[in-house]
This record gives structure tokens, C-alpha cells and sequence, in this order.
């Protein structure tokens, strides 16, 4: 980055980022990809408590009334045994690994195999990183989350996350260590990571909690169909340290805070004992 950038090269990437930035509002079940456009400083201009004023496009990060994270409270929760176990068929896929400046992304080409939830199929298209944990349990904020992100043919998005403490390594993120760190530094911003099974993403429970809410990025869009691990797993602080350089604002933090739950209901889901699902 110290170096002088030759002018045209400059030019042509300005050319390349307008074009993107343009594309943003045709695509709002997407995340946003751009790493400028918002940040995760506190009293920010562009952080979180603002990010419904920054794009038309944004207003339901501010006035939408199923936003996420939410706090997963023990009291709130019903236990209950029909939802069933989670039905995951994935596949291998050719991945790569982006640096997305507000996160660490690994998009597969084509999708990754499918989970199917009530009947609907949904696609993994990318998993990605937040630390800290963004949910939270009983009000405890674990160091790390993964949410693996799913979409429909019709456009609904569901996703499971994982919260990790610290402890033994994730063998996932150690999988994938060198390619982590080739990102994680200043100047090559995605690497080809080859075939990647998101099976060896360890879940190691059954139960989960599941609720609807929304994409914790802008455009927060809602009716996300949220599944998280009820079992916590663990990273070291070394993996976590790797995921947190691809944060650019000086916070290196990229957990949007807990948003009301406004009524809504929290299920886990725990199989009956002696019964498979
Ligand atoms: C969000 O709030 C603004 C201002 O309070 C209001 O004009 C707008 O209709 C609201 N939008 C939604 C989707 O509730
Ligand atoms: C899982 O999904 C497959 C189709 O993808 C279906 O045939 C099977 O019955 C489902 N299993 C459960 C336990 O829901
Ligand atoms: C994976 O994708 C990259 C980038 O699109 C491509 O260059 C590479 O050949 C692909 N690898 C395989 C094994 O298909
Ligand atoms: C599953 O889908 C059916 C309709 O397709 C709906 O009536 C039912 O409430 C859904 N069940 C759950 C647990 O979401």
C-alpha cells in the first residue's frame, strides 16, 4: 500500500468499485460486500447504530422489528422435539477464500450441497466470521461465531451458526490456516482455496435454537430462518487473532450489537431421549 499506484490502474479500479456500489440495491437479499459503505465503530458515522441511514436500501437495520443478534435467553426459550434433527446434505466445492475488509468470507462456486428445513431447500452459498460471537447466551458472548449462509431458489435465506470459546483448535480453520493468512495481510484480498467439504465444519450436538430474523450485515434484511448450534465449540486464540486481521477499522471487531427480540418466539430443539430425531 505504501507504494505509488500507477494512475490508470486507479482509475480502472474506481471504474470496477462504481460499478459494484451501483449493483448494490438490485440484490438486497445479498450481503454487502463492500467493505467502506459501514463499520463496526460504536459512535461511528458508519457504525452500527447508523447503518439504517446510510442507503435507502438500509432502512430495516433501523426500523425493522426481526433484526439479529439477538440475546438466546434461557427463560424465553420453549424446548420443544418436532423440528427435527438438521438435514444436511453437503457436497464438496471449489472455494475461495475473500477478504472482505468488515470479515473473512469462503464462498463456494456453485453451492455447496443443500440443508433442507420444513420441506424447503436451501443452498450453502458461503460461510464467514464475526468476533466476537454476535449472538449471545443467557447474555454470555462467546469469542467467535460462524454463520454458514443458505439460500432458497426463491430468494429465502437461512443460516446456521456455531459460537466458539477458547480451547482446543477448530481443525476447520486449521484446514484452511495458509490460505488465511495469504488474506489476512495487506495487499492479495482473495485466494483460490480449491475443494472444500463443508461437512468438516464440526456441529458435534443435535440441539439447536431457532428463531426468524435477519442478515447482521446491511441490508439487515429480514425473515431469515436462524439456526444456532446449541453446543459451543472451541477455536485458539491464534485462529481467532487470524480472523480478526481482516477487520480494517481499528476496533478489529465485526459483532453488530444485540437487537431487541420483540415478542418474538425462541425454540430449541432436543430430540427425545432414545429417539434419533
Ligand atoms: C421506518 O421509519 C420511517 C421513519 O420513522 C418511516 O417513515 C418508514 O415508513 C418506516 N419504514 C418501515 C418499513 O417501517
Ligand atoms: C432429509 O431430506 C431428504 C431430501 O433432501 C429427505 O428425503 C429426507 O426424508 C429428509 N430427512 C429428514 C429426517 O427429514
Ligand atoms: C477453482 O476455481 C478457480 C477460480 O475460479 C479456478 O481457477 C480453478 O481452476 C478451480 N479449480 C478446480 C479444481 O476446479
Ligand atoms: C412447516 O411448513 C408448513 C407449511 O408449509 C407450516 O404450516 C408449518 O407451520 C411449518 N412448520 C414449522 C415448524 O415451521
Amino acid at each position: 500500500m505504501a507504494k505509488l499506484a500507477n494512475p490508470l490502474l486507479l482509475l480502472t479500479i474506481l471504474f470496477i468499485l462504481l460499478v459494484l456500489l451501483h449493483n448494490i440495491p438490485a440484490i438486497t437479499s445479498q450481503e454487502v460486500d463492500d467493505e467502506r459503505e459501514f463499520d463496526y465503530k460504536p459512535n461511528g458515522e458508519k457504525g452500527p447504530v447508523r447503518w439504517g441511514e446510510i442507503h435507502p436500501d438500509w432502512i430495516a437495520c433501523k426500523n425493522g422489528t426481526l433484526q439479529s443478534p439477538i440475546d438466546l435467553l434461557h427463560e424465553r426459550v420453549e424446548v420443544v422435539s418436532h423440528l427435527g434433527r438438521l438435514n444436511r446434505s453437503y457436497k464438496s466445492s471449489n472455494a475461495t477464500l475473500k477478504n472482505r475488509g468488515h470479515d473473512m468470507m469462503l464462498q463456494f462456486e456453485g453451492g455447496a450441497g443443500t440443508l433442507r428445513i420444513n420441506g424447503t431447500e436451501y443452498i450453502l452459498n458461503q460461510v464467514h466470521w464475526h468476533s466476537p460471537s454476535e449472538h449471545t447466551l443467557n447474555g454470555k458472548r462467546f469469542v467467535l461465531e460462524l454463520h454458514m449462509v443458505h439460500e432458497s431458489k426463491d430468494g429465502k435465506v437461512a443460516v446456521v451458526g456455531i459460537m466458539y470459546k477458547i480451547g482446543r483448535p477448530d481443525s476447520f480453520l486449521s484446514s484452511i490456516r495458509n490460505q488465511l493468512e495469504s488474506v489476512a495481510g495487506t495487499t492479495e484480498r482473495e485466494t483460490v482455496v480449491g475443494f472444500v467439504n463443508p461437512r468438516d465444519i464440526k456441529i458435534g450436538s443435535r440441539k439447536y435454537y431457532r428463531y426468524i430474523g435477519s442478515l447482521t450485515v446491511p441490508p439487515c434484511t429480514e425473515n431469515v430462518l436462524w439456526t444456532i448450534v446449541r453446543k459451543v465449540r472451541t477455536v485458539t486464540r491464534e485462529q481467532v487473532r487470524l480472523l480478526r486481521v481482516a477487520v480494517h477499522d481499528e476496533s478489529d471487531t465485526n459483532a453488530r450489537p444485540i437487537q431487541q427480540i420483540n415478542n418474538r418466539w425462541l425454540k430449541l430443539y432436543r430430540p427425545e431421549e432414545g429417539k434419533d430425531d
